[in-house]
């Protein structure tokens, strides 16, 4: 608990040695473009005529950036700001009492808050965020393990989180139909758990030197993040750093491996990171649309063809888990042992 960021940051003035990253991952430069490069959909446009534009839109954003914004896109404004103000309380206004109930450093606990990564007792450099983390799903399920204050955490939760699920699985719906898959693949087990990151990362003493999340690929199948109004999210392209930039009400949509795979390297799971900001406190929260542990991931049968054989070998979903957290998250070599020779 003593271990959060948020509660010791206030009273240091430089950045703890530990928190120090290489020169070769560290930001450095923090001046990154973010002019309009991640594409921003209008997701109104998709139940009038102009469905198959709003379809070419997410295909091409997710084949060449597998970022993408929508606006528009269903969740109410006021749901939004609620959301962010519950989470921005959790971190910022509950009594400590109320937290130290909730840190745990054992994995097997559903709903937790941890500072930088479960590997904080073991890894080099720590993350400059705190995280809580659940499951969303079942909701009746999971719902009583959820933090009981703010008073209002459950409720809006509970309802964003089905917001979330929702917008997820339109989206995907539109990825189906761009990519020549039926309506409705990606519905059932490969799109079943939901779970949810809430991250905090506070005011930063040195943002050139520290790392909000280091650059990683999320595992699962697509993303959903509610990034708030403040900039840190960044995507690697190219070999480039590029800013995401924050749009007011607007939702990130990032592509997870499994999207990659099942596309057979169509689509794309971008890279990306987190930098902080030495000026104000960044709340976001991730929304992990994943396939269920035992759901089989193989590339779609109807994009395989004389011309395009399989990129990967049929795996159950934890097993790239495993490879994923033995990895540490590096994407080369969480993908490498699931890979056929092209
Ligand atoms: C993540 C993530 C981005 C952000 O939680 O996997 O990439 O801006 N979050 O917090
Ligand atoms: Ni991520």
């Amino acid at each position: 608990m003593e271990k959060l960021v948020s509660s010791w940051c206030s009273n240091i003035k430089a950045l703890p040695e530990s928190y120090i990253f290489p020169p070769e991952t560290r930001p450095g430069n923090l001046n990154v473009p973010t002019c309009n490069s991640i594409p921003v959909i209008d997701l109104s446009k998709a139940e009038s005529q102009n469905r198959t534009e709003i379809v070419e839109q997410i295909l091409k954003a997710s084949e060449e950036f597998g970022f993408f914004q929508v606006v528009n896109h269903g969740i109410p404004e006021s749901l939004m700001n609620q959301a962010m103000d519950v989470f921005k309380e959790f971190f910022e206004i509950l009594p400590a009492e109320e937290k130290a109930m909730l840190y745990s450093e054992d994995p097997k606990k559903g709903c937790r808050l941890l500072t930088s990564t479960p590997n904080y007792n073991w890894e080099k450099n720590h993350l400059w965020r705190d995280n809580l983390r659940h499951p969303c799903h079942p909701l009746e399920e999971c719902i009583k393990d959820w933090p009981e204050k703010p008073i209002k955490y459950r409720e809006v939760m509970a309802i964003f989180s089905v917001e979330a699920k929702k917008l997820g699985s339109r989206i995907l719906e539109f990825m189906a139909e761009g990519l020549g898959l039926e309506c409705g693949y990606f519905r059932g087990k490969l799109s079943e758990e939901l779970s949810v990151g809430v991250n905090h990362y506070p005011p930063c003493p040195d943002p050139s030197l520290a790392l909000g999340l280091t650059k990683h690929c999320d595992a699962n199948l697509i993303t959903i993040l509610h990034q708030g109004d403040i900039y840190g999210l960044q995507v690697f392209k190219d070999g480039e750093w590029i800013g995401v930039e924050p749009l007011h009400n607007a939702i990130v949509v990032n592509l997870g491996n499994q999207l990659q795979i099942i596309s057979n390297n169509k689509l794309k799971s971008a890279e990306h990171r987190v930098v902080t900001n030495s000026k104000v406190s960044r709340t976001t929260a991730a929304f992990f649309i994943s396939p269920s542990d035992d759901t089989i991931i193989e590339p779609a049968k109807p994009l395989i063809d004389a011309c395009n054989s399989p990129l990967y070998r049929p795996f159950q979903y934890k097993e790239f888990l495993q490879s994923f957290y033995t990895n540490n998250g590096n994407n080369d070599l969480a993908l490498e042992p699931f890979k056929l020779q092209a």
